[in-house]
């Protein structure tokens, strides 16, 4: 009879009610169909909502750590000493990066990057207070003289001027603070640790490696 109420019914009006429904349901269950319909609705639009909040919290709430690291250095000048006078002066552009991935921006205080050489500083770069922006990384390129005439020891330099290179260490700290939606802060500090060879013989730069 559900199947073809055309032929049961001829003279049902068509007046947009639903054909069978209307016709072959009592008001209870026709009243149990609907709630069962809006239990499913709000259901689905509960998970829908849960889905968007766990997203929301997941992806774009979460505070990642921004990235801080020295790029490809521009040798201006390089002079080193030989094993016998071992020493050497450079200055040198470090492009500074700092990568931020969060979705709001990192305000840092002002800072420095120190250089090393086996652990003991021989210069450093000043990095001022600013700003990385919404998902995007703040460059700036620091000018940086280095000498060897704070080493104690240059039996450690005497060895590896020997061997053609030149090996320094580039360290910092940023501390700071990611905005999220404009409201909710937290701080945030990241770390630079990187070793950037050197080749004494070309003058360049060989290898960077952060960490
Ligand atoms: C480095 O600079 C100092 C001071 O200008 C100078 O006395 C020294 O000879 C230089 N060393 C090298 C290896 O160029
Ligand atoms: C320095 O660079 C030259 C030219 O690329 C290369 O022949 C040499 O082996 C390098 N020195 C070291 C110590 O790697
Ligand atoms: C920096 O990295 C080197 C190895 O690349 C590691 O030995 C050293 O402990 C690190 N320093 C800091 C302050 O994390």
């Amino acid at each position: 009879m559900r199947d073809s109420p055309h032929q049961a019914y001829p003279l049902a009006p068509s007046n947009g009610y639903p054909r069978s429904d209307m016709d072959s349901l009592s008001p209870e269950e026709e009243k149990r169909k609907k709630r069962i319909k809006w239990a499913i609705y709000i259901t689905a639009f509960s998970v829908f909502q849960v889905m968007v909040i766990l997203v929301f919290a997941l992806v774009i709430m979460k505070v990642r750590t921004p990235k801080f690291r020295i790029g490809d250095i521009r040798i201006q000048t390089f002079d080193t000493g030989n094993s016998a006078s071992p020493a050497f002066n450079m200055t040198f552009i470090a492009p500074i990066r700092i990568k931020n991935a969060n979705f709001g921006p990192y305000k840092y205080d002002a800072s420095s990057v120190e250089f090393t050489y086996g652990g003991v500083p021989v210069g450093q770069a000043a990095i001022p207070k600013s700003k990385a922006n919404f998902r995007s990384t703040k460059k700036l390129d620091v000018t940086v003289s280095l000498s060897s005439a704070s080493l104690q020891s240059t039996s450690g330099l005497a060895s590896e001027l020997s061997t053609g290179t030149l090996t320094l260490g580039s360290q910092g700290q940023l501390d700071g603070k990611v905005e999220m939606m404009l409201i909710f802060k937290k701080k945030k500090s990241t770390q630079m640790n990187c070793t950037v060879t050197f080749n004494v013989t070309t003058k360049s730069v060989q290898d960077t490696k952060c960490n």
